[in-house]
C-alpha cells in the first residue's frame, strides 16, 4: 500500500512553485505554499488564483471545486510551517545554495518519514540531498511548465534515494493524473537536456540577425508543429531560469552548445526575463500576462525593400516528384496560372493523375468545390521542353537533391527565361548561391523551400543568397501570401531554420539514448507530455527516414563544424544496418 500524501508545502511560489500548488491542491491535498516575504506571498496566491479562476471560466472545474481548492491551501512567510507535511516541493530559483540551505533547514524541520522533492530543472539532486542529513528521502520531482497544463513529471532518484521513496513518488504522480518517468540524476534529465540546447541556439539565430523573432517562432510551429516557438518558450519558462539550466548543464557536460548565447545574460541583467517581467523576446501586455503587444521590434510590414513588387501572373515548376506536384497544385489552387516541365509523357501524365487525385480527395472531404476543382485543373499546363517557360514571371525547380543536376538546370533557365523572371529552387539542404552562381542573373534567384506535403503545410522558407535582390525576396514573400503560405525569411545557410533548429535535437535524442540514460519511449514521451510535442523525436525520425536525417545532420556539421553536431555513431550504424525507419519497416522501432 503506498502512502496517502495528505497534505503537502511547496516552497517558492513563483511560475512553477504556483503551479505544482494548483496541481496538488486539485487532487485534495492541504498544501501550505512559502515564500520569503509577505508581498512575495500575495503574489503567489494571486498566481494560483488567476491560474484556478481560468480553469473555472473554461469550465474545467465548478465554482464549487474551486473553492474547495482554495479553501485547502495557505500561506505563510515562515519555513516552519512546513512541519506537518508528508511532502515538500522546493521551487525556488535554481540557484545551487539557496536551495542547499533550504533543503538543511527542510531536513530539521520536516518529520523524519517526510519526503523532500526538489523541482530544479538541472541542478543536481544528490548534492541538494547530501545537504540534509536523510539523503535517502530526497527525490526530484520536475513539474513542467505549466504544471496544471503538462503531463510529465520526471522522477529523478539519486544512487542513495530509497527504493520506496521512489515508488511513492512515483504512485502519487500517478494520483495526480500525470505520467511519472523515473531518471537518473544528470543536468537536465531526459526533457531539458534535449530542449535547451535547441532553445539556446535559436537565441544565437536571433542574436546573428539569422532571422526575426516572428520567423523564427514561426517556423517551429509550422513547419514542425510545436506548441510554441523557442523564443515565446524561453519568455514562458524565464530567461533567468533558463540562463542557469544552460549555464549548470554547460558545467557538467562542457558541450559549448550549452554556453549560454551572451544575449541572455543581458537580458536577465536588464530585468528583460520574460512573461513574469513582463518583457523578454516579446513584450506582454503587464507582468504575468501571456498576451503578446506590440513593440519596437515588430515587423511594420513585410516588405523590406520598399521597390514596387514584381509582376506574376504565370509560374513554371520543374519536376514530378512529391514535391512539385504538391508546388503545382498550390499555384493552381490559388488562382495562378501553371506551367510545369517533366522529363516525358509518363511522368506529365502521372503528376496530373496525382493532383486530379488531391484535388478530389479535397472535394470528397468538403474542403473544395467541384467548380474550384476544375478551375484548378484548368489552371494547370504540363510540357516537356523547359522552352515551355520562356514567358514565365517565376521558375520554382523541385527536381533531385543533386547539386549538379540543379546547376545544369539553371544554366538552362537563365538561357531560357525572359530577363527578370526569378528563379527559385526549393533545395532544403544544397547552398542557393551554388544555383545562383552559375546563372548571369544572381540577383533574380531565391530559395523557396516548401514543407512536406505542400499542400497541406503552411510554411515556406524564403531563402536570399548574398546577392538576391530584396524586391525579389519581397515579390516572393508577397506571393506566399497570396497562395496561402506563411513565409518566413532567412539567409542561405545550411539546414535554413528549421531543419537547423530540429536535427540537432534529433541527434542529441539518438546520443541520449545511445548512452543509456534512458529508452526511446521514455525519450519521446517526455518531449510529448512534457513539451507538448505531436511526435516524439525517435518517431519523428522513422517517419523522416534515418537516411534522410543522417545526410542533414552531416552537411549542418559540415557547414558549421560544430563538435556537437557530428552524427552520433548509432544513427550512422543504423543507416548502415539499413534500418532507416518506416519506410524499410525498421528504425528504431519495428513495424508491421
Ligand atoms: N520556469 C520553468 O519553466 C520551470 C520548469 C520546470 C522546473 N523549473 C524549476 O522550478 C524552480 C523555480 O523556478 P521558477 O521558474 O518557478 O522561478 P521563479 O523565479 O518564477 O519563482 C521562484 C520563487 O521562489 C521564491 N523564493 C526565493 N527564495 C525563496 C526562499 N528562500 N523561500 C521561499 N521562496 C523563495 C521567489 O520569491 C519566487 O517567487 C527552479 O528550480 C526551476 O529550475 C522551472
Amino acid at each position: 500500500m503506498s502512502r496517502e500524501f495528505t497534505t503537502a508545502a511547496v516552497v517558492g511560489l513563483g511560475t512553477m512553485g504556483a503551479g505544482v500548488v494548483e496541481v496538488l491542491a486539485r487532487n485534495g491535498m492541504r498544501i501550505v505554499g512559502i515564500e520569503v516575504d509577505q508581498g512575495a506571498a500575495d503574489r503567489g496566491k494571486s498566481r494560483v488564483e488567476a491560474s484556478v479562476e481560468r480553469a473555472t471560466s473554461r469550465g474545467k472545474i465548478t465554482e464549487e471545486e474551486a473553492a474547495d481548492i482554495l479553501g485547502r491551501i495557505t500561506y505563510s512567510v515562515s519555513l516552519d510551517d512546513v512541519a506537518p507535511a508528508d511532502l515538500v516541493v522546493e521551487a525556488v530559483p535554481e540557484r545551487l545554495e539557496l536551495k542547499k540551505e533550504i533543503f538543511g533547514k527542510l531536513d530539521s524541520v520536516c518529520d523524519r518519514d517526510a519526503i523532500l522533492a526538489t523541482n530544479t530543472s538541472s541542478l543536481s539532486v544528490t548534492e541538494l540531498s547530501v545537504a540534509t542529513d536523510h539523503p535517502r528521502r530526497v527525490i526530484g520531482l520536475h513539474f513542467f511548465n505549466p504544471a496544471p497544463v503538462q503531463k510529465l513529471v520526471e522522477v529523478i532518484r539519486t544512487v542513495v534515494t530509497d527504493q520506496g521513496v521512489v515508488d511513492e513518488a512515483v504512485a502519487l504522480v500517478e494520483r495526480l493524473g500525470k505520467t511519472p518517468v523515473v531518471v537518473g540524476d544528470r543536468a537536465g534529465f531526459i526533457a531539458n537536456n534535449l530542449l535547451f540546447g535547441y532553445l539556446n541556439h535559436a537565441v544565437q539565430m536571433l542574436e546573428s540577425r539569422y532571422a526575426s523573432r516572428e520567423d523564427i517562432d514561426a517556423a517551429m510551429v509550422m513547419g514542425c508543429g510545436l506548441p510554441m516557438g523557442p523564443l515565446a518558450l524561453m519568455d514562458l519558462i524565464g530567461l533567468d531560469t533558463a540562463y542557469e539550466v544552460l549555464d549548470t548543464m554547460y558545467h557538467q557536460g562542457r558541450d559549448r552548445l550549452h554556453a549560454p548565447a551572451p544575449m541572455i545574460k543581458q537580458m536577465v541583467t536588464a530585468g528583460m526575463l520574460g512573461r513574469k517581467s513582463g518583457r523578454g523576446f516579446y513584450s506582454y501586455a503587464k507582468p504575468g500576462s501571456s498576451t503578446v503587444v506590440p513593440d519596437a521590434t515588430t515587423p511594420a510590414a513585410r516588405t523590406v525593400s520598399g521597390a514596387a513588387l514584381r509582376p506574376i501572373a504565370s509560374v513554371g515548376v520543374i519536376g514530378s516528384g512529391t514535391m512539385a506536384s504538391g508546388i503545382v497544385e498550390v499555384f493552381a489552387k490559388s488562382g495562378v496560372e501553371v506551367i510545369f516541365v517533366a522529363r516525358g509523357d509518363a511522368k506529365v501524365e502521372a503528376v496530373l493523375r496525382k493532383i486530379t487525385s488531391s484535388l478530389e480527395r479535397a472535394v470528397s472531404r468538403g474542403k473544395l468545390t467541384e467548380d474550384a476543382k476544375v478551375a484548378a485543373l484548368g489552371r494547370i499546363t504540363g510540357r516537356t521542353s523547359l522552352d515551355s517557360l520562356a514567358q514565365a514571371d517565376l521558375v520554382v525547380e523541385a527536381v533531385v537533391e543533386d547539386l549538379e543536376v540543379k546547376r545544369t538546370l539553371f544554366a538552362d533557365l537563365d538561357r531560357i527565361c525572359r530577363p527578370g523572371a526569378m528563379l527559385a529552387t526549393t533545395t532544403s539542404s544544397l547552398p542557393v548561391i551554388e544555383c545562383a552562381a552559375v546563372t548571369t542573373r544572381p540577383h533574380d534567384v531565391v530559395g523557396m523551400h516548401f514543407f512536406n506535403p505542400a499542400p497541406v503545410m503552411k510554411l515556406v522558407e524564403v531563402v536570399h543568397t548574398v546577392a538576391t535582390a530584396p524586391d525579389v525576396v519581397d515579390t516572393v514573400v508577397d506571393l506566399c501570401g497570396r497562395i496561402g503560405k506563411h513565409p518566413v525569411t532567412c539567409g542561405d545557410r545550411a539546414g535554413f531554420i528549421v531543419n537547423a533548429l530540429l536535427f540537432p535535437y534529433l541527434n542529441d535524442a539518438v546520443r541520449m539514448l545511445s548512452e543509456h540514460y534512458a529508452t526511446a519511449d521514455d525519450i519521446d514521451l517526455a518531449m510529448k507530455n512534457g513539451c507538448g510535442y505531436p511526435m516524439g523525436p525517435f518517431e519523428l525520425l522513422d517517419v523522416v527516414g534515418l537516411d534522410v536525417s543522417l545526410a542533414i545532420q552531416r552537411t549542418l556539421y559540415l557547414e558549421f563544424r560544430e563538435r556537437g553536431w557530428a552524427p552520433t555513431p548509432l544513427l550512422e550504424q543504423m543507416v548502415t544496418a539499413g534500418y532507416l525507419g518506416r519506410k524499410t519497416g525498421r528504425g528504431f522501432r519495428i513495424y508491421a
